[in-house]
């Protein structure tokens, strides 16, 4: 079976986890991504959160596999011929410098579209042309300007950010997808483009639901809002709104058996209006089928919290996994809190290669989560993150065909080596 991607060379420039979560899906349909770092230093992340003496990271292993790594400095003359090459080479240029960067390093859009027409070069920045568009942009600053941190969290508290990385790996994915479209643009015209996504754009994309709100709230109260039913009047912005659903349907988080001492013996329980009878049934209510105060989803809008405590008296005799069993049987929607250790020790995420174990010759084996997207002609291998430099010599030779006297000349030049080793060796 050949990869869906194979024979796209992507030249990788990314750092940290936004731009390297796009190039890591990359390289699992099969591209061949040549990461280029720093001599001596790299990507950042390889130091970061270490848990392994001078092993690189799980922030870097779990972000950057599957791809090959060149250490080029191009600031250095010898190295700007290089990244020539690379470009020349290459149809890809995924990039999450800060704003500027490519430009200082004097290889703006134009120039790398005068080497290669057909390259695309595609780019993930914290903001897009505005007032921000010069500033720096991290994870939760992202959640933040786009939406999600006004919306999440209870009502009475602060804003909160979620532990779900939207802002760098959801970009990740929204870039990715570009991506493979302007590839596909390219088979039909033949030319290169550029691809943007900024953080704060991709996060207001996943809050859209927030976004479709503000504009009801114009029209009257957000009526599947717990606040509604609570009698609490709404501001002109869309509020936070704790575990509702953000589907119309009325659900929350519930308490399961063993909640005094697990954290996460809880369900998620929606009260989806077409399987409002077989709930009353479980939870031992059935009058409230047919009650007047309980029978249509209007008439139990001002009486939600009511219902939730009723179900969840229920829910606190069963386990978060009973429960979700019962109330399967009847297509009633729920989701058990799992925790990180239950998904680590997951048998069918194991099975499907969702959850993987990667060996690394410096840290030993460890978890990872592998290509959540399968594909059914090109299934992915997970194999492990480069070493810094790990594939220097192979990809001058292999990839851009240099002989060994030409690589001997560019590493004399300083371009491959961290200077510091340079003056030392002088
Ligand atoms: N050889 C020589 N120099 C290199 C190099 C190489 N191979 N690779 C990078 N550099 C240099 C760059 O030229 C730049 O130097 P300059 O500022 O003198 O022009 C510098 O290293 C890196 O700059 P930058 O990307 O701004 O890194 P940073 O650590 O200062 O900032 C971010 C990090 C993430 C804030 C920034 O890159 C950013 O805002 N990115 C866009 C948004 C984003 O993706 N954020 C989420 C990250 S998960």
């Amino acid at each position: 079976m050949t990869k869906a991607l194979e024979g796209v060379k992507i030249l990788d420039f990314t750092h940290v986890q936004s731009g390297p979560t796009c190039t890591q899906l990359l390289a699992w349909f099969g591209a061949d991504v040549i990461k280029v770092e720093r001599p001596g230093v790299g990507d950042i992340t390889r130091g970061q959160l270490r848990d392994v003496p001078d092993a690189d990271s799980l922030y870097f292993t779990m972000l950057n596999h599957n791809k090959r790594s060149i250490t080029l400095d191009t600031k250095n003359p010898k190295g700007k011929e290089v990244l020539t090459r690379l470009i020349q080479t290459c149809d890809v240029l995924v990039e999450n410098f800060g704003p500027g960067v490519l430009d200082r390093m004097g290889f703006p859009w134009e120039k790398i579209h005068a080497i290669n027409p057909k390259m695309i070069v595609a780019s993930i920045k914290g903001f897009g042309p505005g007032p921000y568009e010069d500033c720096k942009v991290y994870e939760n600053v992202a959640q933040c300007t786009g939406g999600s941190a006004s919306t999440t969290g209870f009502r009475d508290g602060v804003p909160l950010v979620t532990g779900a990385q939207i802002g760098d790996s959801g970009t990740g994915l929204h870039l990715a997808l570009g991506i493979v479209t302007a590839l596909y643009h390219r088979t039909q015209t033949g030319e290169g483009q550029r691809v943007t996504a900024a953080m704060q754009d991709g996060v207001l994309n996943l809050c859209r639901v927030k976004l479709r709100d503000q504009q009801r709230l114009a029209h009257g109260p957000l009526t599947e809002y717990s606040q509604y039913g609570e009698g609490v009047d709404f501001d002109d912005a869309v509020p936070r709104a704790a575990n509702d659903s953000g589907g119309g349907q009325p659900g929350r988080i519930l308490k399961c058996k063993g909640w005094e001492k697990d954290p996460n013996a809880y369900i998620y329980f929606i009260t989806q209006a077409p399987v409002w009878e077989p709930i009353c049934d479980i939870i031992g209510e059935p009058e409230w089928k047919t009650h007047s105060d309980f029978a249509t989803p209007k008439a139990r809008l001002p009486r939600l919290n009511q219902i939730f405590e009723r179900i969840e008296q229920w829910t606190m005799t069963k386990t978060k996994f009973e429960a979700m069993d019962i109330l399967n049987e009847q297509d009633i929607p729920c989701g058990p809190i799992l925790s990180m250790k239950e998904l680590a020790e997951d048998k069918s995420l194991r099975a499907t290669g969702t959850v993987v174990e990667v060996d690394h010759p410096k840290r030993g084996k460890y978890l990872s989560v592998g290509n959540p997207i399968k594909l059914s002609a090109s299934p992915s291998e997970v194999t492990r993150s480069p070493l810094l430099g790990e594939h220097t010599d192979e990809i001058l030779r292999d990839v851009l065909g240099y002989n060994d006297n030409e690589v001997a000349a560019i590493r004399g030049a300083g371009a491959l080596d961290p200077a510091p080793k340079r003056a030392a060796a002088e």
